[in-house]
């Protein structure tokens, strides 16, 4: 099977992105963690435990980046994901897999390892593949394929009114990736905000066997409280969950135009911003207007794809 490196700041919804490879059976050779929802000592610490509470302490976890690449990392969101970053449930400590290596070395070995095959997975600021870029500059061309939970394309941002959280937490990283030449599919808060999982696909987790699957259940508190001032309802975005499925190939993209995208590195109010350039991609236009590095950027996926995602984890 093809391997997958996945970048994750665990956080409720990495969980359940984890959950959803590892229920796939996907050839999982690596996981980086940097900081976003919580610091990524502590996203690394979380990815170990969750892991190993879904059975698995043979994949090899390094911790990395702590700083987004022009400041310090600004803290935990305990508002949506809990203090810990996994809604303050407690996994049992494991014997993990870790390696001493920073994430972005990782992932440069890993890239090497398996020239044009690797499947790259980002779910957190994008922070460790703009280092990983600089260590290979052949990196675009030695991964296969890149799948980027980050941005909003026309929907509205959720860090601020102008960027969706991970593009926010290091614009610098993310303009370098969006802009070096990887065969990029980006999956904007437009797509991810439409595919939910609400009270009663908790309360099936939660009656779960299976310890993973239990703490997603627990772990759901947390986060359907917080999207219950976003969406009027106990339901909340799957965002790294729908980018897992998008990766695996197992939700099929109904609307993506390649377009270039562009981040806001200023420290004005749109800092963050993906400016995606849909002149010519949007609805019926004729013509296309677009240049430069190009990523696939869905803006609609087949409606049931949150059945997709829910009947593996
Ligand atoms: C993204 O930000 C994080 O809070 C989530 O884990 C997801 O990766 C959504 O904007
Ligand atoms: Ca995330």
């Amino acid at each position: 099977a093809e391997p997958f490196f996945l970048d994750c700041d665990t956080g409720i919804d990495d969980c359940l992105a984890i959950a959803y490879l590892i229920g796939r059976g996907v050839n999982l050779v690596g996981v980086g963690t940097v900081s976003g929802n919580t610091s990524a000592a502590e996203a690394a610490e979380n990815t170990a435990r969750f892991l190993g509470a879904l059975g698995r302490t043979d994949i090899p976890i390094a911790v990395g980046a702590h700083n987004p690449l022009d400041g310090v990392f600004a803290g935990t969101v305990a508002f949506v994901h809990g203090e810990n970053g996994i809604g303050d449930v407690d996994l049992p400590a494991v014997d993990a897999t870790r390696v001493d290596t920073s994430a972005a070395q990782l992932l440069v070995d890993l890239a090497r390892q398996n020239p044009g095959t690797l499947k790259v997975l980002a779910i957190g600021p994008l922070t460790n593949l703009a280092i990983a870029f600089a260590l290979e500059p052949r990196l675009p061309e030695l991964i296969g394929e890149l799948t980027i939970m980050g941005g909003a394309a026309l929907a509205p941002g959720n860090a601020t009114a102008a960027a969706e959280a991970n593009i926010y937490k290091d614009p610098v990283a993310a303009h370098t990736v969006l802009t070096s030449g990887f065969n990029t599919i980006l999956v904007p808060l437009d797509v991810t905000m439409e595919h939910t999982v609400g009270a009663a696909e908790q309360e099936r987790l939660s009656a779960s066997t299976q310890p993973g699957l239990r703490a997603i259940g627990a772990m759901l508190d947390t986060y359907l409280d917080f999207y219950i001032g976003v969406y009027g309802e106990r339901r909340a975005s799957l965002h790294d969950a729908l980018a897992a499925a998008i990766a695996t190939g197992d939700v099929s993209l109904s609307l993506a135009p390649e377009a270039s995208v562009v981040v806001e590195t200023g420290r004005g109010p749109a800092r963050g911003q993906t400016v995606v350039d849909l002149r010519g991609r949007y609805r019926n236009y004729a013509l296309s207007v677009s240049a430069g590095a190009l990523s696939r950027v869905v803006l609609e996926v087949p409606a049931d794809a949150a059945d997709t995602i829910m009947t593996v984890v």
